[in-house]
Formats: structure tokens, sequence, C-alpha cells
């Protein structure tokens, strides 16, 4: 088995947590997952990792008093880990700046749209509100600014005339279980560097937009 290890952040159903636990499973991701956290004690994903043998955690924000304690909560339990690698599925927290500094280029986030279209929440009514003919999912590192940090990869789909905001999660979630095990598996393999001027993949840079894990948009599926 793999040294690299991972902790994985949720908040609820966990289906993205689930295809990185079923790419380790199928040997597509040489990775060994030492933690899941949740801020949330009800989440479902917790149920998907318990059911991995995986070790579980939940900080409940409700038990400290500012978010500054309950990042430095979150940032204890993580370093009892050692994690090489902390990968945000669907946590709903935003980090502060000593944390994500603590963790420095080590946290990703899977967001469900083509950054920087559509930051923050209801992304798929946002893009469908604003005839968007292009939607999809992006990979990149976690900065104090939301939603903002440098882009890894990204995977579109077409909006078709009639999606709904459900048809169009359903799309999109599909394309995450696919590019997020592919783009954790870079970081066990070493194959991403963030440097002072950009994002480097096998030692070349990338665009500003990420490495297209699908190519050219998918038709519909
Ligand atoms: C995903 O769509 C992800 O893009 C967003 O939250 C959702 C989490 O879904 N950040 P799940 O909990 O992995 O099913």
């Amino acid at each position: 088995m793999s040294d690299f290890s991972i902790a994985v952040l949720i908040s609820g159903n966990g289906s993205n947590l689930q295809a990185i636990i079923d790419a380790i499973a199928n040997q597509r991701l040489p990775t060994k997952i030492s933690l899941v956290l949740s801020d949330r004690e009800t989440a479902f994903g917790l149920e998907r990792a318990k059911k991995a043998n995986i070790t579980t955690r939940v900080v409940n924000p409700q038990n400290y008093a500012s978010k500054e304690e309950f990042d430095l909560a979150l940032k204890t339990v993580l370093d009892e880990y050692h994690p090489d690698l902390i990968v945000l599925a669907g946590f709903m927290r935003i980090l502060g700046k000593p944390f994500v500094q603590h963790f420095n280029q080590q946290v990703i986030n899977i967001h469900p749209a083509l950054l920087p279209a559509y930051k923050g929440l209801n992304t798929h009514e946002r893009a469908l509100a604003s005839h968007a003919k292009i939607h999809g999912t992006t990979v990149h590192f976690v900065t104090e600014s939301l939603d903002d940090g440098p882009i890894i990869a990204q995977s579109s789909l077409i909006i078709h005339p009639d999606d709904t905001p459900e048809s169009l999660k359903h799309r999109v979630q599909q394309l995450e279980h696919t590019i997020y095990p592919l783009v954790i598996s870079w970081f066990a393999e070493k194959k991403i560097a963030w440097l002072a001027d950009g994002i480097y993949f096998e030692g070349k840079k990338i665009p500003v937009d990420g490495i297209k894990a699908n190519g050219s948009p998918l038709s519909r599926g």
C-alpha cells in the first residue's frame, strides 16, 4: 500500500468520498485515507467511511466559541494523522488564514462549476439562470478566499435545454467522481507542484483554468 495518506473532510452525503474509497479499492488511486472528518454528526459520508473501516472524527462547530477556535480544533485533529493531502469533499465551511497557512499547499477542494464562474452556492441554478452553455466541475487548491485558489483541473459538460438543477447536479457529480480520484492520484504520484508562477503538472506549467480532464465537453450522459 502507498505511504501517501489523505484526510477527507465532509459535511454531507459523501458521494465523492465514496468515489475515492472505490478508486482505492480498485487500485486506481495509490493512497490511503487516514481520516474522514465531518463537521456534522449526521453526515451520511461517516457511514460510508465506517463501512470501509476508515477512522472517523466529528468536530462540531457548536462546541467552539468562535470560528478561529473551530479551525484550531480541526487543525489539531488533522495534525494527529499527518495527512499528505487534505481533500475537501462537500465540506461546507470556509477555512481561515491560519489553517490554510499551516497546511500550506496541502488542501484541495472540488467545486460544482467551472471556476472562476459561479463561486459559492447554488451553482447549477445560477448556470441555468444565466443560460450558460457549458458547465462542469473544478478541482483547485484552497486559499483563504472562497473558491479562489489556483485551478488544477476541470471537467465539463454541455447544458441541454431540458436540464434542471437536479439533472445538472447529477451529471456534474458523475464528472466529479472521476476527476477527483484522478487528481488525488496525481498528488500521490508527485506530479503536481505549485510554484511561484503557477501550477505545474509533470514539470510543465498548466493553463490558469487547469488541465481539461475530459478533453472537450461531454455530450449528454
Ligand atoms: C459536490 O458536488 C462538490 O462539488 C461540492 O459539494 C458536493 C458534495 O457532494 N463541493 P458529496 O457529499 O460528495 O456527495
